[in-house]
């Protein structure tokens, strides 16, 4: 994963710099540093605390060339030898890297030098220096050499240059010098139009002149695409941003609802006809919405499979030339994702990208785009995002069927009416203390079981499954004992009953259950939830389940917006 970004300025670009590494600190936060060029000399400030602390320890800094790194560890733990800008043997050259170099033990095998680190990117910028020529002919040579995926930005010698394979980079003109970064969004200065690089291609980066190349070394003209303005007027503020990003669930679900009812999201769409069967392919979270999604094509009579994005990729799946393939993601930059995408690109696919981010990867390699409206997410655990692709895919499903107009109140109703529930705090200090937790459902509520469960490992490292409930008694029994705690969920009305049944079977064997539940039931704890029709349901119960993991987390004394080991975009396979 990680972020990059890269400055050249008339003024100084250390603070820049840094205030892009605070935007891109989703894509990855175990360290963070920059190189920036004092006095024709490279000088490197690194942290292993977070962007704040290299504020602190860049203030006094000036430089009118920076490159910064924030790290998602892949190659070698987090130490300071391993976080980035990585320097040549020499210390004349300095990189950052997003991405992975695959073949980096034969390469440094044959590189005649010390190795500082442990990383795949030390490799690479002494690869680079092992080349001969200009630093923008080093790059390219080097890029030749290399198997694997990157977006790095190199400095030599006053000298800046640019290149990707797979990891995303954009650069632009801003009033104040040039600019690189992973996202456009930590753009920094006004920028009003930017280039998106394509594979192997590389750029030179001047105060006021950018050159792209191609592979082959040969210069290349490209277009620049107008910044869209992304602004988001319903943030609500509380003490983290899951918090309020659970609470902005309703704002965000009314805004979908209102963008899908009045622009021409649907007739922009260029969709096979008669569509009769739909594959979805996510990630995380996302492959949970997508599951919920499948359910909702079933229920209209549109076959639906769904699959994890990174078994898809390598699996062996027939495909169906008149079938839709949707990919989910809230990013739309998931390496995973985006893989399968481009695949199936090139074989022709009908593709549909379900994303949250405007013009993200995914969005421009699908011909069609649905867009989630539920606003930037911050924190790592995505929750209104989820809520808004479920909402969304039950949407789609009812336009596919011809039966959206005929819902539209019902739409409406949902919500206006639907409250946002926390998890109940005495509930919470009855049952914190279970070490095993179990999420069972059936159907549609598996899924959210699924997703809860998601949730709650993420942020509060606390073990947990989820099992359809039906399918305890085949061998997950065994666990149950008076130190489980089973949370059920049941919204589904055909198959309450049996549920009902597998919670005694529990019960028999001394687990504590915990009913998540619209129907009335007293034989069990129960968390009441707000009595919806049965398909929204999903984004009814899922809510009082992410704050359950909030809460736990906060009880522990963990920062829910930033889990250990995790980062917002999985850019990597
Ligand atoms: C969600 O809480 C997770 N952080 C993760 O599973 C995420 O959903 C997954 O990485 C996919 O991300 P995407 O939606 O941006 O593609």
């Amino acid at each position: 994963m990680c972020g990059i970004c890269a400055y050249k300025t008339k003024e100084n670009a250390v603070k820049f710099a840094v205030e892009s590494l605070k935007i891109l600190e989703y894509r990855g936060y175990d360290s963070c540093g920059i190189s920036f060029l004092k006095n024709g000399e490279i000088e490197t400030v690194k942290s292993l605390i977070d962007i704040d602390d290299l504020k602190k320890k860049t203030e006094n800094k000036t430089s009118n060339l920076v490159i910064g790194h924030t790290r998602w560890a892949t190659h070698g733990g987090v130490t300071l030898k391993n976080a980035h800008p990585h320097l040549s043997s020499s210390n004349k050259i300095a990189l950052v890297h997003n991405g992975i170099i695959e073949n980096y033990k034969t390469l440094k095998e044959n590189l005649n030098c010390a190795f500082q680190s442990e990383t795949d990117s030390e490799v690479l910028v002494n690869l680079i220096e092992s080349e001969k020529g200009s630093l923008i002919e080093k790059v390219i040579s080097a890029s030749k050499k290399v198997e694997g995926t990157f977006a790095i930005a190199v400095i030599e010698n006053g000298e800046l240059v640019v290149g990707k394979r797979e990891s995303p980079l954009y650069v632009a003109y801003f009033d104040g010098g040039v600019v690189a970064t992973s996202d456009i969004s930590a753009f920094v200065g006004n920028v009003k139009e930017f280039y998106i690089l394509n594979d192997n291609e590389f750029a030179s980066l001047n105060e006021n002149k950018i050159e792209f190349f191609n592979e082959n070394g040969e210069k290349i003209k490209k277009n620049a695409e107008i910044l869209p303005k992304i602004t988001q007027n319903f943030k609500i503020f509380d003490k983290t941003h899951m918090e309020s990003e659970i609470k902005e669930t309703k704002i965000v679900l009314k805004n979908t609802l209102k963008e899908y009812l009045n622009s021409s999201v649907f007739s922009d769409l260029n969709l096979p006809k008669n569509i009769k069967e739909i594959n979805l392919i996510a990630c995380g979270t996302a492959f949970h919405s997508a599951l919920m999604g499948a359910e909702f094509f079933k229920e209209q009579g549109i076959n639906s499979h769904t699959y994890v994005a990174s078994e898809f990729r390598y699996g062996r799946e027939i495909l169906n030339k008149n079938a839709l393939y949707i990919f989910v993601s809230q990013s739309g930059e998931t390496a995973d994702t985006i893989a399968c995408a481009k695949l199936l690109k090139e074989k022709k696919m009908h593709l549909l990208a379900l994303t949250n981010t405007p013009n993200c990867v995914l969005n421009r390699i699908c011909e069609n785009v649905l867009p989630t409206f539920a606003g930037k997410e911050f924190a790592v655990a995505s929750t209104k995002a989820y809520c808004c692709q479920v909402f969304v895919l039950f949407i789609f499903s009812l336009f596919l069927s011809q039966k959206l107009q005929d819902n539209i109140d019902e739409l409406i109703k949902f919500t206006n009416e639907f409250q946002i529930q926390d998890f109940d705090k005495d509930l919470l200090n009855k049952i914190s203390s279970f070490q095993k937790i179990f999420f069972v459902g059936r159907e549609k509520d598996y899924i959210t079981a699924l997703e809860a469960s998601l949730k709650l490992k993420e942020i509060s490292y606390i073990n947990s499954i989820a099992i359809p409930a039906g399918e305890l008694k085949h061998g997950t029994l065994a666990l149950v004992d008076e130190n489980t705690l089973v949370i059920a969920i049941s919204t589904e009305k055909n198959v309450r009953e049996k549920l009902l049944s597998n919670l005694e079977e529990i019960r028999a064997r001394g687990g504590e259950v915990v009913l998540v539940s619209n129907f009335s039931c007293k034989d069990y704890i129960k968390i009441p939830l707000q009595a919806m029709h049965e398909n929204f349901m999903p984004i009814v119960s899922i809510i009082p389940l992410q704050f359950f993991a909030l809460r736990m987390c906060e009880k522990l004394g963990y920062n829910p917006d930033k889990p250990k080991n995790l980062a917002k975009s999985v850019t990597v396979e």
